[in-house]
């Protein structure tokens, strides 16, 4: 690669850096050079060096936001991991309204819920496990920092292949409407009970103490160690004094300076804040 084509690379991969927290080293470069290509296509331009150009010359909001949607990795299915979706409907949401009963709200948060897959299993797995005034006590916000991928989220719109990386024929079943071209949507009455809004963790404000299970699964994973460290001591902010924090199953606190509480919940990793003990 030459020198000034490196500087164009070096120039996206910063930008990248500085807006989502995503790491592309010189090494990552030729994932970046076919995200540029798409961002080629998307813009008419018939280059990498014309693009570059192009937001030389001015960024507008949609040149910003078409760089939040090409440098992310949405890789996402339906029940990923399987285990949290049981620790959560088959002992933390159980647990949860044994010690709230009444009519108060649950909250949940999902961080980085790509196209949706996880939000609406979260929801379909409470769903068979919960009446439906338990249900109704259930509040769901479902947040990306891309809007492209929370478009197709909302629509709740899933191809065949997508359909079967994960779900259940059963929930396809009672959850899902055929739309006969070979794809399926999501019941509008499943759809209408999550919120989905745009959300970047790395420079979001962060409601306090307002969540009892935050799920951000497979999202710091791309971070480097000081992004994870604010990422995750905000996630901790959000939660409430007992809430849980679901993280992916390659992903963890250590080496971070979070002081935390580990729980196996049904095979499944869950971390709590650690409260400073009176003195
Ligand atoms: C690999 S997907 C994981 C989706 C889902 N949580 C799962 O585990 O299947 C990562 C998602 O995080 C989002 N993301 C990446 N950086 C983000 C940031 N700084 N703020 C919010 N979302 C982010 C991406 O847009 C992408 O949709």
């Amino acid at each position: 690669m030459e020198n000034k084509d490196k500087g164009i690379y070096k120039y996206f991969s910063n930008y990248i850096f500085e807006n989502i927290g995503i790491v592309y080293e010189e090494k990552d470069y030729y994932r970046l050079e076919s995200r540029l290509l798409q961002m080629c296509r998307r813009f008419d331009v018939e280059n990498i060096q014309a693009l570059y150009s192009m937001y030389l010359q001015k960024i507008t909001g949609e040149m910003h936001q078409t760089v939040l949607d090409i440098a992310t990795n949405n890789e996402t299915y339906f029940f990923r991991d399987t285990k949290p979706f049981v620790a959560l409907s088959e002992d933390l949401l159980p647990r949860i309204l044994k010690d709230r009963p009444g009519s108060g709200p649950i909250n949940i948060w999902c961080g980085g819920c790509s196209s949706g897959q996880e939000p609406y299993s979260i929801l379909m797995a409470l769903s068979e496990r919960l009446s439906a005034s338990e249900i109704e006590r259930i509040n769901i916000t479902a947040t990306d920092i891309s809007s492209e991928i929370l478009t197709k989220a909302k629509s709740g719109t899933y191809t065949n292949l997508e359909i079967q990386r994960g779900l259940p024929i059963t929930h396809l079943v009672k959850y899902f409407s055929d739309n006969s071209n070979e794809s399926w949507t999501v019941k509008k009455e499943i759809r209408d009970r999550i919120s989905f809004s745009e959300f970047n963790l790395l420079t979001g404000t962060f409601p306090r103490g307002k969540y009892d299970i935050i799920f951000c699964r497979n999202v710091i994973i791309y971070q480097n160690r000081e992004n994870k460290n604010k990422i995750l001591s905000s996630l901790f902010e959000s939660l409430t004094p007992d809430g849980n924090l679901f993280l992916g199953s390659g992903e963890s606190l250590i080496g971070t300076d979070i002081s935390y509480l580990q729980e196996n919940l049904q095979g499944s990793m869950t971390f709590k804040k650690k409260h400073k003990q009176a003195a």
